[in-house]
């Protein structure tokens, strides 16, 4: 079983998973409306990424005997006028996220449920290459600045991404 002091607080970081997901869905549409599809379909991956973070926490939770309980999601923004100006809200929220799950971590700790501590161990690995992509992404967006050739190129690079489930864990 697990206690419902931490299970309240996995239900919550689904939700905020969840509400990570409709993000980047949001900005997949922004750009999607501009006609840059490459970046597009960079969020549009990223959403799907963050729906299977939300599945890990439920495989999770529903194996440990908890129940999981969803929330309402909140609105989420709809305008970002330029790329640079997404990731580094990206880079924002990435490290808001990081710290949701340093605190959950340090719950479990307190909570001497080194289960949920050590099932935490994937989202703190995650978390660091979360960043560290936003972080290079925006030091290519910064080089390129306004030039429209350097932009072409990179929505083709983002336009090559690919989804792959990050982790087995999040199979249902
Ligand atoms: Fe689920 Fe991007 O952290």
């Amino acid at each position: 079983m697990i206690s419902n002091k931490i299970q309240d607080a996995i239900n919550d970081q689904i939700n905020a998973e969840l509400w990570s997901a409709y993000l980047y869905l949001s900005m997949s549409m922004n750009f999607e409306a501009q006609g840059r599809s490459g970046i597009a379909n960079w969020f549009k991956i990223q959403f799907q990424e963050e729906q299977d973070h939300a599945q890990i926490f439920i495989n999770y939770l529903n194996q440990r005997g908890g129940r999981v309980l969803l929330k309402a999601i909140d609105a989420v923004p709809t305008e970002w006028s330029t790329p640079l100006d997404a990731f580094k809200a990206t880079l924002q929220h990435e490290q808001k996220v990081t710290s949701l799950i340093n605190a959950l971590y340090t719950l479990a700790e307190q909570e001497h449920d080194y289960a949920t501590r050590d099932r935490l161990n994937w989202f703190v690995g995650e978390q660091v290459e979360e960043e560290d992509n936003c972080r290079q992404l925006i030091d290519k967006f910064s080089l390129i600045g306004d030039n429209g050739m350097g932009l072409y190129m990179l929505d083709q690079e983002l336009a090559a991404r690919t989804y792959a489930a990050p982790s087995p864990l999040a199979a249902e």
